[in-house]
């Protein structure tokens, strides 16, 4: 393949790209965003492989084949819930290949085969690329861990954190000014290990010190850093889609951090610098609630039967039960009994953006009664009941009520105004973020005890 050719090819790929994250933007289109994504990365594929600048054939297929059966095996296998942690690893991938493509270049690079200005821009590219990918790395992995409760999700608060941090970037700043300015190889090769040790210590101190209320912004954080560490890689390959795509990565990933931090009402600063929101935090758990109710699937289906109105908040025991189907046919069975039923989706219910909606979509409930928390916050007051299935944090008033709650200030679905509320769960655990829930003793409240997906079962056995 020529080089116009594949130019020409790398072009179409990157304006599929822009569309499939526009398409994606939207369930109608998601699908369709899906595919336009597919395809742009196979075009993007076989016109690297067979470009100009590929040679060793057999190891690159090679290589793919090993890559994409261990890829097909495990999007196969894993569950819905476990997804978030399946990203985490992704993304640490990415920061890993960016480490090694930078020590690479690095390798490679013969001092003096470049004009000077030229030969520092490289030298930089090459430093900052290590830097990022060190710290995608790590980060992804400790994000991981804490995602699959191998690591605590407790904040780490060391003393000075914040200096330590500061410390860190300022120290890699210098070792990089040395890096370039040198002459010497084996200073470079000491800067570039010196740096590399302390952006991987970085990289872990940063997400380990970030509590688990917050880890939805980490998760979209860390997409964010895998895009420009692949960014970085394009620019030390010399590969401009990889610019482009690890832009396009990078870009939306700080977009989407940016809109959970403001759903979850934190400033983007604050969650990266760590240990937010847990400063002298209250779980609740050493207040006194009172006495919770309790109910059973024959009563709540009387009152349904009953209910002119119904809003059903799901949150990740729904998705840990697959709830999602039987919740669809209590729904259709309520609407052709004339129940207007609605759901409200909180912005961080589940494990990951949109868990909701796609379990939803999924059991195919219809796009237009599936309202966002905006949209369906002021009328809860006029609802008749309130399914709270498997949900908790989101729904959990201490986050308005209680200033020294790690959730403080974080808009929740205001279940509590409506005239009846069912809580489905388990047992009286806490949720993801650790605090007690006084939603669970308020006097409109009943706990519906059980797996999530026997006690919808139930329900529709009992309409
Ligand atoms: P959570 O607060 O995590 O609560 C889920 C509840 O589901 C638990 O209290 C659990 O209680 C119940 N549950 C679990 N399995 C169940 C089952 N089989 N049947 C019935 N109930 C079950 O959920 P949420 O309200 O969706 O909030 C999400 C939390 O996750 C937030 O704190 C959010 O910040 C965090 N988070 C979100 C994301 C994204 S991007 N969405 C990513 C990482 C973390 P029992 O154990 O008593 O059953």
């Amino acid at each position: 393949m020529s080089g116009g050719l594949v130019t020409a090819a790398y072009i179409v790929a990157a304006i599929l790209f822009i569309f499939s994250l526009a398409g994606l933007s939207k369930h109608e289109t998601s699908k369709q965003g899906n595919i336009f994504g597919v395809v742009g990365m196979a075009i993007a594929l076989i016109a690297t492989i067979f470009g100009p600048d590929s040679s060793n054939m057999g190891w690159i297929i090679v290589a793919m084949v090993i890559g994409g059966a261990i890829g097909i095996y495990l999007a196969k296998k894993v569950e819905m819930t476990e997804m978030p942690e399946l990203v985490a690893v992704l993304h640490s991938f990415v920061g890993l290949a960016a480490v090694l493509v930078g020590f690479n270049s690095f390798i490679e690079h013969q001092p003096g085969s470049m004009e000077h200005v030229m030969e520092n821009i490289h030298l930089t590219e090459v430093f900052l690329g290590i830097f990022i990918g060190a710290v995608t790395f790590t980060g992804s992995i400790v994000a991981f861990g804490k995602l699959r409760g191998t690591i605590s999700s407790k904040p780490l608060m060391l003393p000075s954190r914040h200096k330590l941090n500061l410390a860190a970037l300022v120290v890699s700043f210098l070792l990089m000014v040395w890096f370039v300015n040198t002459g010497s190889t084996s200073v470079q090769v000491m800067c570039v290990l010196l740096m590399t040790i302390i952006a991987l210590a970085f990289g872990w101190h940063l997400v380990a010190s970030i509590g688990g209320a917050d880890m939805p912004v980490v998760v979209s954080m860390l997409n964010s850093y895998s895009g420009w560490a692949a960014a970085a890689a394009g620019f030390m390959l010399s590969n401009d889609l990889l610019i482009v795509t690890g832009a396009l990565v990078g870009s939306s990933g700080a977009i989407l951090s940016y809109i959970m931090c403001k759903a979850m009402n934190r400033s983007f600063f604050s969650v990266i610098a760590g240990g937010f929101g847990t400063d002298g935090s209250s779980t609740g758990e050493d207040q006194e609630m009172g006495e919770y109710r309790e109910t059973t699937a024959e009563e709540v289906a009387e009152q349904l039967k009953g209910s002119s109105s119904v809003i059903i908040t799901p949150g990740y025991g729904m998705a840990v039960a697959q709830a999602q189907y039987p919740v669809a046919e209590i729904t259709a069975k309520l609407r052709a009994m004339g129940v207007k039923v609605r759901f409200g989706i909180h912005p961080v219910a589940g494990r990951l953006p949109g868990h909701m909606n796609v379990l939803l979509a999924e059991a195919k409930v219809p796009y237009d009664i599936v309202l966002e928390m905006d949209e369906i916050n002021d009328d809860f007051a006029d609802t008749d009941t309130v399914l709270v299935i498997g949900a908790n944090d989101t729904v959990n008033p201490a986050a308005m009520e209680d200033p020294r709650s790690p959730i403080a200030g974080m808009p929740v679905l205001e279940v509590w105004k409506a005239q009846n509320v069912i809580v489905f769960k388990r047992s009286m655990n806490t949720g993801y973020a650790g605090v007690q829930n006084p939603l669970f003793f308020k006097d409109n409240t009943q706990m519906l005890f059980g797996d999530a997906k026997a006690s919808v079962e139930a329900i529709l056995r009992a309409l």
